[in-house]
């Protein structure tokens, strides 16, 4: 029980990678929180874990408004303190742009829920961790926060970006025992991936050294390492979680 007694709040937890980390979270011991948008499948996550005998409550939050963030960390912080936020929600489009096509639409999702949802989640998370001088804060960036993806200049720009938030927050907030660090997954298989067979998905696992795609499973067991205490010399790091494939 690596997590016992912690708590946790995970956005974008609904499905996929977010939903993954809950359930490991709760199985780690802690007490998880999940906002996320999609109200049906987050009751569904969180009576999930709670099936399990994890204890798992689901809060509708849109992360890219500000008063939804706030309404969202004072239900959490009646728990009286946060020990554990991660910032996983993320826009993700069907159809991505190169930077000669990308409407404004574009970069402005992902700049609001991505990014900004980030920044309001962590704001408003950073006086209840500085209380209790502890915290450890998750964002989940991408292999194309590291590298090139095609013609997707807007979530390669913002994924880019959260390196960088995720850097600037260790370096500010670790003096007073606040870890901050980034994971880049690679292709997972979650609803959003290449199905199977496609094209896409073929070249996907070329590119790895593993030779396949990655589990929402496996993200999740490197967000409860750096949630945990065994993570405690860890900040500021950026921990691809992507089969090799930006280590070439
Ligand atoms: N799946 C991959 O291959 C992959 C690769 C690299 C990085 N990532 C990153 O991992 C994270 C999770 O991706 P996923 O594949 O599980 O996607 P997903 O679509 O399965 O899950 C995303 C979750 O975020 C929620 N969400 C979306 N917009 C929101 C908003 N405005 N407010 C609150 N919740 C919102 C959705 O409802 C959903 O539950 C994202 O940050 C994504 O960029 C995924």
């Amino acid at each position: 029980m690596r997590l016992q007694n912690k708590v946790t709040l995970i956005t974008g937890g609904a499905h996929g990678i977010g939903k993954a980390i809950a359930e490991a979270f709760a199985r780690e011991g802690a007490r998880v929180f999940i906002a996320d948008v999609d109200v049906k499948a987050g009751r569904q996550t969180a009576g999930g874990i709670s099936e399990q005998g994890g204890e798992a409550t689901f809060i509708k939050c849109d992360v890219s408004v500000r008063s939804h963030v706030t309404t969202a960390i004072k239900k959490v912080a009646r728990e009286g303190r946060i020990d554990v936020l991660c910032n996983n929600a993320a826009y993700i489009s069907s159809h991505w742009h190169g930077a000669a096509d990308a409407p404004d639409s574009e970069w402005e999702r992902s700049f609001r829920v991505s990014l900004l949802g980030t920044q309001y989640f962590t704001q408003a998370v950073l006086p209840i961790m500085l209380k209790h001088q502890n915290g450890s804060i998750i964002n989940l960036s991408s292999i194309q926060g590291m590298v090139a993806g095609r013609t997707s200049a807007a979530y390669t720009s913002i994924k880019h970006a959260l390196i960088g938030y995720t850097r600037s927050v260790a370096c500010d907030y670790g003096p007073r025992n606040i870890r901050c660090n980034a994971i880049c997954p690679g292709p997972i298989t979650t609803r959003v991936s290449p199905k199977a067979g496609s094209e896409l998905y073929k070249r996907q696992v070329t590119r790895t050294f593993l030779n396949r795609v990655g589990e929402p499973e496996e993200v999740a067991s490197a967000a409860v390492f750096l949630a945990s205490d065994e993570a405690s010399y860890i900040t500021g790091a950026v921990l691809a979680v992507d089969g090799g494939w930006t280590a070439i």
